[in-house]
């Protein structure tokens, strides 16, 4: 079938360039670095939160709606007759040119229509609470052209949640302010908020709009509101329904002139005893000091080179140069640029979450931290004080917590029993990367509770001990409520539809529920914990916990083995689950995926076979299924996994984010050619290239899940951004293929490439080293012959730190 493109990279200016507005489903850019956030489609639809996007939401958004993706920043052209968007929606009105270009945390949108030209540059200056919309628009035409422009935002009443259900008080609660061309959004702040919002135009307003009904009309639309398509806003000051922010400005451009609109978004905190500056008025000392920090063109394109060179400066951490350039944008670029977002916004906020049903997810969080901690490794710090902050004192931890109070969610509560070993994995990737042993020793509390605190070290035993503490009768680890695949619900039993999957454990007394993916975890994070032990001169609790090791590594070959893969849980009566026993679901990947990566059984063959089975049944033209063959039916006993159609999510799609562990598995086995391959088929610019219509989603990043092999339309995506394939490819790219490892001494070079590759060169800042290395693969897979360290060869394949600039050469 051949497929239509809308769109390119452009690896100069780190952008992809969208051309066609309508594309197979809004393509999305996030926007924002730290507290103030926002979501921005291809055609400018998405919304704005502080922190948190459920608790704090600042504009509003319809998931779930018809069109799709209706809600946004708009601005409105009237020209003459002709009403249009720069970003075509929502007025739909024919472009003569439409370009969309989403780059490092901003977004570019230009149309252009009968002579005018409106370029708008959306982006969250660094440290500040506000977007910027910098709208330019220019006269390209031969005659005078006198214009009504028009702007809008809705605001959400706070709580996302609340403000789609709980209608008979907000159509109440509604408050605005108008001072000069800002409207002020102060719905709850007479109560318990204080904090409000504002939209500002640098520039006078000739009329504006506060009211959703009086500005679009009862029976109109986002696409024909009444007061833009007759041309005269309404003034109208809402109390109560809907508020919305809209200013009215009339331009007139002579040819060829060209003139600057910047548009603010912005949110403010007071303190309580300075909420007010009148008996109900807001105080807006706060507003206007950040208004004026961003009130003419010149401080906006300061803040926005600020912003890109905080990009360069990221980017330039770790850089390679292999001459493939669909492999070169994805590390350099785009990856990297995922695992920020992913980092920030953990499964929370994306197109597919529509933020009120997750927070952060304790293990998410841990693995995006594998993608993220090269880059800024305080934030990556303090993220890891914060997850283990919602563990108790038996080492089970709370599944998800919510970012503005750091509380664990009760709502989901916890029992995930591959949990607890994640934050070995998140810590000891900050440990190597920094070379910070102190974070062992930070004082962290138990479930946030002040004066439970024990060193961040103490909450890594507890949570080896807390898998210890869980062996069921093959000696592998209870599976509790669900392992990685939160689908896989051994002790559900459920034929309740108003029951969740995810919380739901009707029945865990006498279990016999194991998982095999929780014992390649608890072996691979084992490992690294014994190691860590004898780093930091513990010498007694390594060699406790390398016994836990070595008994879980015989389990699996006693238990865990199938004969030809290896299986992937007990169920509840204890039989076997990924077997060739069963019917359906005779192999699974998560268990394939850790056990090879904890090289279990590698000496006896299990390693090669296991791999070799993931090629034979769960490989396809788009990557490796979950599953195969996938579930027919609803199986009681194993709940949600067996409820999604063939071929979708946890049963049998493709599900990115595990295909890294066989990737990985394949790598250390060696074999080189059948990581790239694995690699290459999802990795987004070799989709891109192929697949942009059958694929659907943005082709810039990974999609949590692409319909495998079983399902209705095998390699459509669906779920992107928020996925923990971001960190995964890039520890997998970063460290196994290309082979650059930070360790605790230095880095270790150790790349598995494919036999065609070519010379590389990987320029790695380290701590406070920086290093060019050059690999010469010389035709060979695996296995570093010698290394030149400034000219001077060294013994083995770490390359000892030390400070300063250094030349690196490698031959395998
Ligand atoms: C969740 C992960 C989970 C995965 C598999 C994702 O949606 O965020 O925590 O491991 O699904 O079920």
């Amino acid at each position: 079938m051949e497929q239509k493109r809308y769109g390119h990279f452009d690896d100069q200016h780190r952008e992809y360039v969208i051309t066609d507005p309508q594309t197979p489903w809004p393509w999305i850019n996030y926007l924002g670095n730290e507290d103030f956030f926002s979501l921005i489609s291809n055609t400018a639809g998405g919304y704005s939160f502080y922190k948190d996007a459920k608790f704090r939401r600042i504009t509003r958004y319809r998931y779930n709606n018809v069109p799709m993706d209706n809600g946004g920043r708009y601005f409105y052209i009237k020209d003459g007759d002709t009403v249009w968007n720069p970003g075509w929606k929502p007025c739909k009105t024919p472009l003569d040119f439409y370009e969309c270009r989403h780059g490092m945390s901003y977004t570019r949108i230009t149309g252009r229509k009968n002579g005018i030209e409106a370029s708008v540059l959306f982006f969250v200056p660094l440290k500040k609470w506000a977007e910027v919309q910098k709208l330019t628009l220019t006269n390209q035409s031969k005659e005078v052209k006198q214009l009504k422009l028009f702007s809008f935002e809705e605001w959400c009443l706070w709580n996302a949640a609340t403000d789609m259900e709980n209608f008979q008080r907000n159509f109440s609660t509604g408050e605005v302010e108008i001072e000069g061309s800002t409207i002020y959004h102060k719905t709850e702040y007479r109560e318990r908020r204080n904090h409000y919002a504002f939209y500002h135009v640098n520039a006078p307003i000739q009329g504006f709009d506060t009211d959703r009904e009086t500005f679009v009309g009862l029976y109109n639309a986002f696409a024909d509101p009444q007061a833009v398509m007759e041309g005269k806003p309404r003034n109208s000051h809402a109390h109560g329904w809907s508020p919305i922010a809209s200013h009215y400005i009339e331009v007139t451009l002579q040819p060829g002139e060209s003139k600057d609109f910047v548009f603010l978004l912005g949110y403010i905190e007071n303190e309580q005893d300075e909420k007010f500056e009148a008996p109900q008025v807001i105080n807006k000392k706060k507003a206007h000091a950040l208004i004026a920090e961003l009130d003419t063109t010149e401080k906006v394109d300061k803040a926005f080179a600020a912003l890109c060179e905080y990009w360069d400066a990221l980017l330039n951490i770790y850089k390679v140069k292999t001459g493939n350039d669909k492999l070169d944008r994805m590390v350099n670029i785009w990856n990297q640029y995922q695992c920020m977002v992913t980092f920030n916004f953990s499964r929370s906020a994306s197109f597919f979450e529509s933020g009120v049903g997750r927070g952060m997810g304790f293990r998410d969080s841990n693995q995006d931290l594998v993608g993220f901690v090269h880059q800024i490794p305080p934030r990556a710090r303090q993220r890891i004080i914060d997850i283990a902050s919602t563990q108790f004192p038996d080492g089970g931890c709370y599944h998800q917590y919510q970012p503005l109070t750091k509380r664990g969610n009760n709502d989901i509560g916890g029992g995930f029993n591959d949990d607890p070993c994640w934050l070995i994995f998140g810590t000891v990737a900050y440990i190597k990367e920094t070379g910070d042993f102190s974070i062992l020793d930070e004082m962290v509390p138990f479930d946030n509770q002040p004066g439970t605190e024990v060193t961040l070290f103490e909450h890594l035993k507890i949570s080896m001990d807390h898998v210890i503490k869980n062996l069921g009768p093959h000696m592998l680890p209870l599976i509790g409520r669900a392992d990685w695949n939160d689908c896989l619900n051994l002790n559900c039993f459920s034929w309740d539809p108003n029951e969740s999957f995810q919380t739901t454990e009707n029945v865990s007394e006498g279990t016999k529920a194991e998982s095999l993916m929780i014992a390649g975890l608890f072996v691979v994070t084992g490992k690294d914990y014994v190691a860590l032990c004898k780093k930091i001169g513990k010498a007694d609790e390594a060699a406790r916990m390398q016994q836990a090791v070595d008994a879980m590594i015989e389990a699996v070959k006693k238990d865990g083995w199938d004969g030809e893969w290896y299986l992937r849980a007990y169920d509840f009566y204890g039989r076997k689950i990924g077997s060739n026993e069963c019917d359906e679901a005779k192999i699974f990947i998560e268990s394939q995926g850790w056990c090879t990566m904890a090289e279990i059984g590698a000496e006896d063959g299990m390693v090669a076979k296991s791999l070799d089975s993931c090629k034979k049944y769960l490989e396809c033209e788009h990557g490796m299924v979950l599953n195969n063959p996938a579930f027919s039916k609803y199986i009681y006993e194993y709940g949600e996994i067996s409820s999604y159609p063939e071929g979708y999510k946890e049963n049998a799609g493709i599900f990115c984010h595990n295909n890294p562990w066989v990737i990985i598995g394949e790598t250390l086995a060696g074999r080189g050619n059948d990581a790239w391959n694995h690699y290459a088929k999802i990795l987004p610019s070799y989709v891109e290239e192929k697949y942009q219509t059958l694929h659907k989603v943005e082709p810039y990043v990974n999609c949590q899940m692409v319909a495998g092999k079983d399902a209705f339309r095998p390699g459509e995506g669906k779920n992107s951004w928020l996925t923990g394939t971001a960190a995964w490819m890039w520890y997998t790219v970063s460290e196994f293929i290309l082979g650059i490892k930070p360790d605790y001494d230095g880095i270790r070079i150790d790349p598995c490439l494919p036999e065609t590759a070519t010379d590389y060169t990987v320029n790695r800042k380290f701590r406070e080293a920086e290093y060019e290395i050059t690999i010469h693969p010389n035709g060979s897979q695996k296995g570093v012959k010698s290394i030149t360290l400034d000219g001077k060869p060294i013994d083995g394949t770490v390359i000892p730190y030390s400070a300063g600039k250094h030349t690196v050469e490698v031959t395998m």
